[in-house]
């Protein structure tokens, strides 16, 4: 007789365009491995969309604790200001996590102490960028320097809380300009919703206080992209990626969410290749 595979139960917090991209992604891609149970989004309206729009059947989570209680891991996407907290509730439940929003566990030693105290996993998608692998393996011998410059066209900024408060009118940009230049730490304040990956570079890497930080716009930009430049004892490392956005969401990388999925597949089948 054939045994019935036993499938990781995943919820997901936050049903904004990355939370539902993952939705749908896991729905279809991921059906093997494992089964999306549960939803929650402090907008009611985003997790009745959400659900309407999956083939397969998810409960709404009446709260947060309820879709924690549910799942086996949580995928995090959340934009709020408590987004901490919340990534701090999964793990006090023991339950593992995949976060998204990466600026946010910056600093955060704490949640870490305690999802290992937990016995359980923060999964960081390496998102829109290449390299870490590299970058990960050349720590243990020791970076010498490292910098990321994001280039990104001014309309992917717009509402940014910092050129809001320098009086930047991006829309009104005719040149390549330097918007920014200093250390991750201050990037993701500035930039909470574009900045993520600097964070991961962070994190994966212990390399906060080496790491420089630089965001150019320029209305002849078409694509996101973001350079990584290293030197090391191992050598130097150079890094491109020219990303396309979603084709179903203009606001997101295509190569970050294929990047999120590709993480959950890796942890559901507990294989992980150059990671
Ligand atoms: N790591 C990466 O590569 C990467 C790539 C893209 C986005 N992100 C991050 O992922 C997060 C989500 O991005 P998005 O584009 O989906 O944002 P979004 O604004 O489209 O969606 C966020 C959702 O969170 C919900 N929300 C807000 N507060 C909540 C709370 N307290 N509890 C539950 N839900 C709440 C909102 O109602 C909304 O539906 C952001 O922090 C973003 O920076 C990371």
């Amino acid at each position: 007789m054939k045994s019935k595979k036993i499938k990781l139960k995943i919820g997901i917090i936050g049903c904004g365009a990355i939370g539902s991209r993952m939705a749908q992604n896991i729905v279809k891609d991921l059906k093997d491995d494992c089964k999306l149970t549960s939803i929650f989004d402090i907008d009611a309206s985003k997790s009745a969309k959400l659900k309407k729009s999956l083939s397969s059947k998810v409960i709404i989570a009446p709260t947060l604790k309820d879709l924690i209680k549910s799942s086996d891991l949580v995928v995090e996407a959340v934009n709020a200001i408590n987004t901490k907290d919340i990534i701090k509730a999964v793990v006090s439940s023991k339950k593992s996590v995949l976060a998204m929003s990466v600026g946010k566990l910056l600093g955060a030693n704490n949640i870490f102490k305690i999802a290992k105290k937990n016995k359980c996993s923060i999964l960081i998608p390496s998102g829109a960028i290449a390299g870490l692998d590299a970058i990960k393996a050349a720590k243990l011998a020791g970076i010498k320097s490292i910098s990321i410059t994001s280039r990104k066209p001014p309309r992917g900024l717009v509402g940014n809380p910092y050129c809001l408060k320098k009086g930047i009118d991006l829309l009104k940009i005719n040149r390549e300009t330097l918007l920014f230049n200093g250390k991750v730490s201050e990037a993701v304040k500035a930039f909470p919703q574009n900045i993520n990956v600097a964070a991961t570079v962070a994190l994966a890497a212990d390399v906060e206080n080496l790491l420089r930080i630089k965001i150019i716009t320029s209305p002849k930009f078409k694509t996101n992209s973001h350079e990584i430049i290293m030197i090391g004892n191992f050598g130097k490392m150079i890094s491109r990626t020219e990303n396309v956005a979603c084709p179903d969401n203009p606001k997101t990388s295509y190569l970050a969410a294929l990047s999120a999925l590709q993480t959950l597949k890796q942890y559901c089948k507990g294989t992980f290749i150059g990671t």
